[in-house]
């Protein structure tokens, strides 16, 4: 699959099932998703892979001190797809490159396997939710108080009768500017020589 097919093709798949990429196998795709630009070469992420059992503890995790009628819903959610793979921020502080770029550099990680995923036959979607700030679940992971969550990808073999619309393009022009066309100011105009 070229790059612009497998990027206008993805699709975020919510109906997952088994195979999942084994560990070797995500490994390989992180390899590749890992050459993400990356200000300062910092590897500001890691990910940690919850299969079977485990996500019905990480669910149980999530759903501590949510009301009772929630909680049954929220361990299920774990349950959606064969791989969870949670994706951790880490950070460092003070550095010279900002923390908003480094997680810029994160995401685009997680964009990167997103789409290999993808080209391999995976599905893939982000999910986000009580994952980002449950401290339990924030504990059973083994983060470190520096470390931030950033959700996690639910990963499988997606299914083919799962109807999937093709995502609106939509028109960019109007996203984009030339130079030349902004509202001329003193300021743009300093420095002319001509
Ligand atoms: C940072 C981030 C967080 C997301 N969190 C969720 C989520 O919690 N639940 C969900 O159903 N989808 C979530 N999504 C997926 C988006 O809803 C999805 O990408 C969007 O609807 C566009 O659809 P597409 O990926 O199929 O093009 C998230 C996406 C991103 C980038």
């Amino acid at each position: 699959m070229d790059v612009l097919t497998a990027v206008v093709t993805r699709r975020s798949r919510h109906a997952l099932h088994e195979p999942a990429p084994s560990d070797a196998e995500f490994t390989e795709l992180l390899k590749g998703a890992a050459a993400a630009p990356d200000h300062g070469k910092m590897r500001p992420w890691r990910w940690i892979l919850v299969r079977g059992h485990e996500r019905d503890t990480l669910g149980r995790h999530l759903a501590i001190g949510e009301p009772p009628e929630e909680q049954a819903r929220t361990v299920q959610r774990m349950l959606r797809a064969p791989l969870v793979a949670a994706l951790v921020f880490c950070p460092t502080e003070n550095h010279k490159v900002p923390e908003w770029e480094q997680l810029a550099a994160a995401s685009s990680v997680a964009y990167g396997l997103m789409l290999l995923l993808h080209s391999r036959g995976y599905g893939s979607i982000w999910r986000t939710g009580r994952l980002c700030t449950s401290r339990s679940a924030h504990e059973l992971l083994g983060l470190t108080p520096a470390e931030r969550l950033l959700g996690s990808l639910d990963i499988g073999t997606p299914d083919d009768l799962e109807p999937v619309n093709s995502r609106p393009v939509g028109n960019v022009t109007e996203r984009v500017a030339t130079f030349a066309s902004l509202p001329r100011t003193g300021r743009a105009d300093a420095g002319r020589t001509s």
